[in-house]
């Protein structure tokens, strides 16, 4: 009677802290936040305006590649990485591919303001500007023109590696991807990425694993909703742009998965057979012994 008293008050204590604290737990550590805006409805984009990529071209040309490579269209770089680095904080992407990354609409507003756009006007202020200066003194014509023009050189496919170097590499490393050869170091020098950002972008090789897919998303399009007062920009990719970079993290850090299956059937297996065998063994000695 007395052992079935303490099992009631151990039973009790277990599902009151399963009931009272886990979920408690649970909404601390995963809060509930709404999903994914691939619209970027906030932002102050094209306006409704189409786009002359002609002209776009001209604009982009005489504005943008002082900073930014184009190399698809024979704009190069001028300088390395670690010039860049010290230079501008970070590493300016590529431009080749931002007309298929990024939508439109947030492509717009980021070059009006790329504070604004991306969230982090928190962390630019009067006393550190943001390294890419805003055009938003052009009119929102001038503004869509570009966007035309930079779609007009973005190629139609890309594979998740080059959706995720263009996209994230040159703030995070991926380092268990070298796996598959080259580098995937960040592309900015760590010390002037520190200073840029506040604290060193993470490694992401095994954030699949540690926060899972839906967080990623719901992180990557507007990371304030997760981290309040991060300085981690938002990313405004298109929605098929930000599947294939979560696809490619699950490639990268879950790439031992259908090894570790595989392996875990053989050591089934030879349980079984040595069960089998134990068996066999046994039975043979009571049987001598009888
Ligand atoms: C003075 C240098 C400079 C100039 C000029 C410049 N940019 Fe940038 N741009 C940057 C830097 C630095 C970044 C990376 C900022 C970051 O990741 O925090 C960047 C980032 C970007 C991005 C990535 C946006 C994202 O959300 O990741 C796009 C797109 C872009 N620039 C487009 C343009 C266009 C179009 C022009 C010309 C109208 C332009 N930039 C002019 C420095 C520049
Ligand atoms: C301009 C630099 C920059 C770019 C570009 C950038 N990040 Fe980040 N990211 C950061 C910083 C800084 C942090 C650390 C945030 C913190 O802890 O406040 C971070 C943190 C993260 C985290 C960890 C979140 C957590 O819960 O701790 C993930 C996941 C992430 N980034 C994914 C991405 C992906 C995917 C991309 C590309 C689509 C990307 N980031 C692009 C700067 C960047």
């Amino acid at each position: 009677m007395r052992e079935l008293k303490i099992f009631g008050v151990v039973v009790a204590f277990t599902l009151i802290t399963y009931w009272g604290v886990e979920p408690l737990a649970h909404s601390v550590f995963h809060p509930h936040v709404a999903p994914a805006d691939y619209t970027y409805s906030d932002v102050d984009g094209l306006n409704g305006k189409k786009g002359d990529a002609t002209n776009g071209a001209e604009l982009v040309q005489s504005n943008c590649i002082a900073c930014h490579a184009i190399e698809s269209q024979g704009f190069a770089q001028m300088m390395d990485n670690a010039t860049l680095s010290a230079s501008y904080g970070v590493v300016p992407p590529d431009l080749g591919t931002a007309g298929k990354l990024y939508d439109e609409n947030y492509l717009a507003a980021f070059i009006k303001n790329p504070a604004k756009a991306s969230k982090i006007e928190h962390v630019f202020d009067d006393t550190k500007a943001h390294p890419m200066p805003g055009y938003d003194w052009m009119d929102d014509q001038q503004i869509a023109d570009m966007v035309a023009y930079l779609q007009s050189i973005a190629p139609t496919e890309m594979t998740n590696k080059e959706v995720f170097t263009d996209a994230c590499l040159r703030c995070h490393g991926i380092k268990y991807a070298d796996f598959y050869g080259g580098s995937m170091n960040a592309k900015t020098t760590k010390s002037d990425l520190k200073s840029y950002m506040g604290k060193l972008p993470p490694d992401l090789s095994q954030y699949i694993v540690s926060r899972g897919p839906s967080y990623i998303h719901t992180f990557v399009n507007d990371p304030q909703k997760h981290l309040e007062g991060t300085a981690m920009p938002r990313v405004g990719l298109t929605q098929a742009a930000e599947e294939q970079i979560v696809t490619y993290m699950g490639e990268v850090g879950q790439s031992k998965k259908t090894e570790r299956e595989s392996l875990g059937v053989k050591v089934l297996a030879y349980l079984v057979i040595f069960a089998i065998f134990a068996w066999l063994w046994k039975a043979k000695i009571w049987r001598d012994l009888h």
